[in-house]
């Protein structure tokens, strides 16, 4: 184990200042230097006057670039960080080891160098999603993909399941663009509508991200997605098709009289 050098990386949640742990803010200020990766100044801003060691990572972002190699950049900073024997926090907005490349790539390459590494956990934008539309994971299950691995490797859908889709406004594009086409999202939506039908309940949900501000909850059949406004911030919901079969034969086995009840 390297005794100089470290990286934390901790996740700021997804509603400005309210949903930071006590735990990643005592990481932020005890940093002898703070990468921040939160897309958004005001986020950053806060950062900085927790720790003034703080130096913004999304200025990585350019347009027309690939992400893998915006994202190889970053990697590269936070590194040459650790390596100065830098005790670092790396800041992401939501919970950081979730869809979060930099982060995730940066901990392996420190850990493969021998130097201490932990993540703490953040509230991320799927907790909210579960608070805001009532959705409990546990009940009915849960499947979660980021929308454009999920096209690209034919991922298999339980119907009966809830689902959940992450980054279906930049569905299908690798690069970072100021606007983006629709033609990843009316691929993914006529994936869908062939399980689901086309009438089908769909959500776009995008949760507050300041204190006092209502969530985006937007309801509306599956096959118009494609024409609604959506965000780098949008996440698409789908309620179960139809509810999972009981297994009577199971039942029996389990010698088990009814199914454990369900909160209302
Ligand atoms: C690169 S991922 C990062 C996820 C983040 N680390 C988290 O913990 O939620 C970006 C995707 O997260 C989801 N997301 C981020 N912010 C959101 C918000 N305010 N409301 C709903 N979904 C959000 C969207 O699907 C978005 O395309």
């Amino acid at each position: 184990m390297n005794s100089k050098g470290s990286l934390t990386v901790v996740g700021l949640g997804i509603q400005f200042a309210s949903h930071v742990t006590s735990g990643a803010r005592d990481h932020i200020e005890r940093a002898d230097k703070v990468l921040a990766l939160t897309g958004n100044p005001i986020a950053t801003s806060w950062v900085t006057e927790l720790n003034p060691a703080t130096e913004s990572l999304d200025t990585c972002y350019r347009r027309g670039k690939q992400r893998l190699v915006i994202y190889t950049a970053m990697v590269d900073r936070i590194m040459a960080c650790v390596r100065a024997g830098l005790d670092v926090c790396v800041v992401s907005y939501g919970h950081p080891g979730y869809l979060v490349h930099a982060t995730r790539e940066s901990m392996r390459q420190a850990k493969a160098e021998g130097y201490r590494t932990e993540m703490q956990p953040g509230i991320s934008s799927v907790d909210c999603l579960f608070a805001d539309l009532g959705l409990d994971p546990g009940e009915a299950g849960c499947q979660t993909f980021e929308a454009t691995h999920f096209l690209l490797h034919k991922r298999r859908i339980d119907p009966t399941c809830p689902l959940i889709l992450l980054q279906v406004g930049v569905a299908g594009e690798l690069a970072c663009k100021k606007r983006y086409g629709r033609e990843g999202l009316r691929t993914l939506i006529a994936v869908l509508c062939k399980q689901y039908g086309p009438k089908h309940e769909a959500i776009v949900y995008e949760a507050a991200q300041y204190p006092f501000v209502d969530p985006r909850i937007r309801r509306m059949p599956l096959d118009a997605v494609p024409r609604a406004r959506l965000s780098e911030y949008s996440t698409l919901y789908l309620p179960p098709k139809r509810r999972a079969r009981l297994d009577r034969a199971m039942l029996k086995r389990l010698r088990l009289t009814r199914e454990e009840p369900k909160a209302k």
